[in-house]
């Protein structure tokens, strides 16, 4: 209920407004500020200049339409696809374009929409791939208590194509949080979870969170993004068209225009 606290929100240009602290209740700097950020795909600008920042121990939800580029957006911060303008500023360094294994290098790592495992490694050795591309120096990462913080350790031997595909999400999460992230995209990793499950993982980001992993939650369940995020950043066609608490997006005209204009997703009003 609480009015937007933050004076950058939408107008998050990065022009040198340094956030004053969220519902994190820090005052902590930007870890990751992104600015008029733009993807083309032919003609076609799947982001046309998204900004928004991201600090330490802050959990962001993006939400939005099917198509509006939640995915792209976590795409390109990842390195998988190179920006076509605008810039994504890591501790105010320029990162945008960097190949995905410097980014984990530098502690950026995601979840995918449609986990891909290594089908035929089993989930340890998926996640002692994960640990030995990742940050950490080798022998450093406890797998152990990985496998078990995510329900995996009764699977540890199994091949992971026989996982059904919450368990594949599961392992996709290990494996990105064997790499160290400090900053963790997660990209519709609830859809598919039963309550009991969904109640579980939004604990587990949580206390990620805790540990100052700073996690974009994309996500068409807004209960769980109720449960989880301190701020959203609502998409559309690209763009950022709110940002501030979930419960004042709910509220705001343009935000229920555009959930209603697109589909019902049962949540977003
Ligand atoms: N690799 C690609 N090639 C062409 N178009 C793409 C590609 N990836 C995404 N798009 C298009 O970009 C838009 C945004 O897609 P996406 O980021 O996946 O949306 P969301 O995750 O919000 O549903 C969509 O119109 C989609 O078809
Ligand atoms: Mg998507």
């Amino acid at each position: 209920m609480s009015p937007e606290p933050d004076t950058d929100t939408e107008a998050d240009t990065g022009t040198g407004t340094t956030g004053t602290g969220t519902g994190t209740g820090t005052a902590a700097a930007p870890l990751l500020r992104i600015v008029g950020l733009v993807k083309r795909f032919g003609g076609f600008r799947a982001l046309d200049g998204l900004s928004f920042h991201l600090k330490p121990g802050e959990i962001l939800g993006l939400v939005g339409p099917n198509g509006s580029g939640k995915t792209t957006c976590i795409n390109v911060i990842s390195g998988l696809y190179r920006p076509d303008g605008g810039q994504i500023l890591l501790d105010g360094r320029a990162i945008g374009g960097l190949p995905s294994h410097r980014l984990v290098h530098l502690g950026i790592n995601r979840t995918f929409q449609v986990p891909k495992p290594f089908m035929t490694l089993t989930v340890r050795e998926n996640v002692e791939v994960a640990a030995a591309y990742g940050r950490r120096r080798p022998g450093k990462t406890d797998i152990e208590a990985l496998l078990h913080s995510l329900e995996l350790d009764s699977h540890a031997k199994r091949p992971a194509s026989e996982l059904n595909s919450v368990q594949q999400k599961m392992l996709d999460l290990a494996r990105a949080l064997a790499t160290a992230p400090r900053i963790l995209l997660v990209d519709e990793l609830a859809a598919g979870l039963n309550p009991a499950e969904l109640e579980r993982v939004g604990e587990r980001l949580k206390a990620l969170a805790a540990q100052n992993i700073a996690l974009v939650v994309v996500e068409h369940l807004m209960g769980f993004i109720d449960q989880v995020t301190d701020r959203v950043i609502v998409c559309n066609a690209g763009r950022g068209i709110f940002a501030g608490p979930l419960s004042a997006a709910i509220r705001d005209r343009q935000v229920v225009e555009v959930f209603l204009g697109a589909e019902d997703d049962g949540g977003a009003a």
